[in-house]
């Protein structure tokens, strides 16, 4: 490791996630498929050099040993996942992928992606709590969960954190909860974390607040960044279910395991969830690691690069907004 990357390393930052011989790819994702293939090469053959944030006498976890877990941080994730091999892209054609979410007509191609399954929401009854929040707009929203009392997570808060970035993205990503940081900031994934996800969206041409919305399944942080509650999500679920109904991504990414069990209403490992599309509300969701996770995993950070591959590839088959 040369000098500069092992100052880097001391201070917790580093240029993960940054190309060494390949501009980030182009927003509109028709990079030259050899860019593209010279920085999955580029990540998956050394991605250790590559990485942040442990200190340098940590050794790097296996995967999905949870033991890793720093206490300090939210920027920390449960244990994650087994590897497992490269996504696939089903052949199949499945028109029923987000039927009636924008109201402009699409002039694109079908999408041809198939979905797997996730388990169906309860219908809100009609005066319920659920239903009031679902037909709340952005104002309304933002209110209502700024002055949120419904779980006990509103004690101990500094603030809520409602979510970040384009309204009209095509694009979300959806954590688990905020940190001691985001506590602070009102603002998802601003911590160590935050910075490896913001590279990882520069990879394949993103940027916070440009075509991507971020949100976290809790909207308050859980104290002393213990694990959410069944109780707390099930409070709060309604808000991130009508955020993704008034953005109406194209593609929802899942960052780690809580966060898609939570969305994905299923109790299937991480592991298991990557590597496939699957929906929520008719929207397609793929699953990867959370930042946290992989800064404590080095290893992973190359299938976490398949699965932004597969991410891009399922946006491009969605159809790219005129
Ligand atoms: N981890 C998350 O899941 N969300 C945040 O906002 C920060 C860290």
């Amino acid at each position: 490791m040369n000098r500069r990357a092992r100052f880097l390393e001391v201070l917790g930052v580093s240029e993960e996630w940054v190309p060494r011989h390949a501009p980030a790819l182009p927003q509109d994702r028709t990079a030259e498929p050899d860019v593209a293939a010279d920085l999955a090469a580029d990540v998956a053959a050394e991605p250790v050099a590559a990485a942040v944030a442990a200190p340098p006498e940590a050794p790097a976890a296996a995967a999905g040993d949870a033991a890793m877990a720093p206490p300090s941080v939210r920027d920390r994730a449960g244990p994650e996942a087994a590897p497992r091999p490269p996504a696939e892209i089903h052949p199949e054609i499945r028109p029923e992928i987000r039927p009636e979410a924008r109201t402009e007509p699409r002039t694109e191609a079908p999408p041809a992606l198939a979905l797997a399954p996730a388990q169906p929401a309860m219908p809100a009854s009609a005066g319920s709590r659920e239903a009031v929040i679902a037909g709340l707009d952005w104002a309304g929203l933002e209110a209502r969960v700024s002055g949120c009392t419904d779980c006990g997570l509103c004690d101990r808060r500094t603030q809520t954190v409602f979510g970040v970035g384009d309204r009209q993205a095509e694009w979300m990503l959806v954590g688990e909860a905020p940190g001691e940081n985001e506590d602070k900031q009102g603002e998802p994934f601003v911590g160590v974390a935050g910075k490896l996800l913001d590279n990882m969206l520069a990879a394949v041409g993103l940027a916070r607040g440009r075509n991507v919305f971020i949100a976290n399944v809790l909207k308050c942080r859980p104290p002393g960044n213990r694990n959410p509650e069944p109780d707390e999500v099930a409070q709060c679920e309604p808000y991130l279910r009508r955020q993704i109904a008034l953005v109406q991504p194209r593609l929802i990414v899942v960052l780690g395991r809580f966060a898609a069990q939570s969305l994905l209403r299923t109790t299937t490992p991480i592991g298991k969830l990557r590597g496939s599309v699957h929906s929520y509300e008719g929207i397609p969701v793929v699953v990867t690691y959370h930042p946290a996770y992989l800064l404590r995993t080095l290893s992973d950070k190359a299938r976490a690069w398949e699965d932004l591959c597969l991410a891009r590839e399922v946006h491009a088959r969605a159809g790219a907004k005129a």
